[in-house]
């Protein structure tokens, strides 16, 4: 199946990123945006995984020190590669501590269980939209300036993390918590 660990939002945070998407979508309609229900925070995507490696996974994941509950707050809109033409829109996250904490555990764990390392460094965003064709680079400053005129976004604690199961579908991947571990 194919899995990655997540952090799950609360309403008022969904309320406010659908407002980002709205604030993008006003500038740039050539999106596919993020459905509501799919907005989440990736921690580490897996991949395919045998069935018969996950329990021994959510075992390690669970194992882990706690890094207590992780503070998040929507911070600039993110569009990455960070230069040249735009592929993907996020809001970024003023990333505390803790969460720093947290992606390193993981992705020690599923090192163990032979996940391969992350090829670059952890950048704690949300994705919004991504780009059917790449958007020329000069509407970054656009869509950030209308994303500043909704700040500050509302700030959420995180109690826990999920493994997500995720279903590819033709009008856009399901996905459905398989395993919740406490932070
Ligand atoms: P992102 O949105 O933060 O980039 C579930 O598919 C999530 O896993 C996506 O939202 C994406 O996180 C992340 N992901 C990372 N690498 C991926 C890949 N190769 N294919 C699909 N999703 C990937």
């Amino acid at each position: 199946m194919r899995l990655f660990l997540a952090i799950e939002l609360p309403q008022d945070v969904r309320d406010h990123l659908v407002r980002l998407q709205n604030a993008i979508r006003s500038i740039v309609r050539d999106l596919s945006f993020t459905r509501p229900d799919n907005l989440h925070i990736t921690l580490k995507f897996l991949g395919e995984v045998a069935d018969s490696a996950v329990k021994p996974l959510c075992d390690s994941l669970a194992a882990m020190p706690g890094s207590g509950p992780v503070q998040l707050q929507a911070a600039e809109l993110t569009c990455f590669p960070e230069r040249g033409p735009i592929r993907i829109v996020g809001a970024g996250l003023t990333a505390p501590p803790a969460l720093t904490t947290l992606v390193t555990r993981i992705e020690t764990a599923c090192q163990s269980h032979g996940f391969p390392p992350e090829g670059r460094p952890y950048s704690a965003h949300i994705t919004l939209a991504r780009a059917r064709n790449p958007l020329p680079p000069y509407l970054r400053n656009n869509m950030q300036a209308a994303a500043a005129r909704l700040r500050p976004g509302p700030t959420m604690t995180a109690q826990q993390f999920v493994l997500m199961q995720s279903q590819l579908a033709c009008d856009g991947p399901i996905y459905t918590p398989a395993a919740h571990f406490a932070l």
